[in-house]
């Protein structure tokens, strides 16, 4: 099938599904991504550094697993299970843990035995693993593709929530599980298809919440790098930041202010200080969260 064709039978395909599964989705806003071109501006772009600093984030707290309090919950913090992430996430969890990787695009399970990696094949929604398995969970930039069929794997709505799920179902009582994923402001929300779910902190939340973690060990808004002027950012401290360390602040608290930051952004678009599109402006959000002991 051409790909024109696969997109036009997958969109049909998602919408039909999402009007059946009675408002359970986590978004239910569609539209179709017409201009599929990412924004790029030059050397690095918005995206390298949200998944650099992600990734950055991941392995500041992995590193410092062993002070956390999931040391005395969990016996041995020997392997950690990554699904979907950027390799250079992965590479660098093996310094600490037996890495498993779960993604669709893995094309054959194999096992680096001296790299201390593992390939698996398949999709979040499904993890082949047994309950309670991990000390840890990651998945960085992913979260948001589940079930749109974007790099093969199942069309579904509720991809996003089954695959949180499964990540619990996984994750030992006790284990931590590191998340990032795309936020924009509670007017924006909706799903890009078929390139990505745009969350408000509030709705991520809530997903992780009906999922079954508890409270949060670290969160934080990652934000683009931002090119051309922005007056009203440049006053402030945030500039020249990629990550804001959210604490203490409610979920109403920190979607007021991704409102307010990515409305700074928009804002910077329209007056021409910086040149992506509207569409394009989005940040990232970065939750550790428990699995109950
Ligand atoms: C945007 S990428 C990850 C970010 C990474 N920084 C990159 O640049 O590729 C999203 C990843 O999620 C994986 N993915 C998509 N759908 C998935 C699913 N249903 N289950 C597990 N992984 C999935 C993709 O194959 C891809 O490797």
């Amino acid at each position: 099938m051409k790909d024109k064709e696969r997109y036009k039978t997958n969109f049909e395909s998602f919408v039909e599904l999402l009007d059946s599964c009675n408002d359970q989705a986590s978004i239910l806003k569609v539209v179709k991504n017409d201009d599929a071109s990412f924004y790029l501006n030059g050397g690095v772009d918005d995206f390298d550094v949200i998944y650099a600093q992600l990734t950055r984030t991941a392995q500041k707290i992995l590193s410092n697993i062993k002070t956390l309090e999931i040391n005395k919950e969990v016996e041995k913090i020997d392997n950690i299970l990554d699904v979907g992430s950027d390799f250079k996430h992965v590479l660098a969890c093996t310094t600490f843990f037996n890495c498993f990787c779960l993604d669709p695009v893995v094309n054959d399970n194999k096992t680096f035995e001296d790299l201390g990696i593992s390939f698996f094949r398949g999709e979040a929604q499904k993890i082949p693993f047994k309950n309670n398995y991990f000390p840890i969970v990651t998945s960085l930039h992913a979260i948001e593709h589940f079930g749109l069929g974007r790099y093969g794997d199942t069309i579904d709505p509720l991809g996003d929530i089954k695959g949180l799920k499964e990540m619990h179902r996984v994750l030992k009582p006790g284990g931590i599980a590191l998340f990032g994923v795309p936020v924009t402001t509670r007017s924006r929300e909706r799903v890009v298809f078929n390139v990505e779910r745009l969350y408000s902190v509030s709705t991520f939340n809530k997903m992780l919440k009906d999922a079954g973690f508890e409270g949060s060990i670290y969160r934080s808004l990652v934000v683009p790098a931002i090119s051309g002027e922005f007056p009203s950012l440049k006053q402030s401290k945030f500039y020249n930041r990629s990550e804001i360390i959210l604490k203490n602040m409610s979920d109403q608290q920190i979607d007021d202010f991704v409102d307010h930051f990515i409305e700074i952004m928009i804002d910077g678009v329209r007056n021409g200080y910086s040149d992506p599109t509207i569409e394009h402006v989005e940040a990232a959000y970065f939750i550790g969260v428990k699995k109950c002991g």
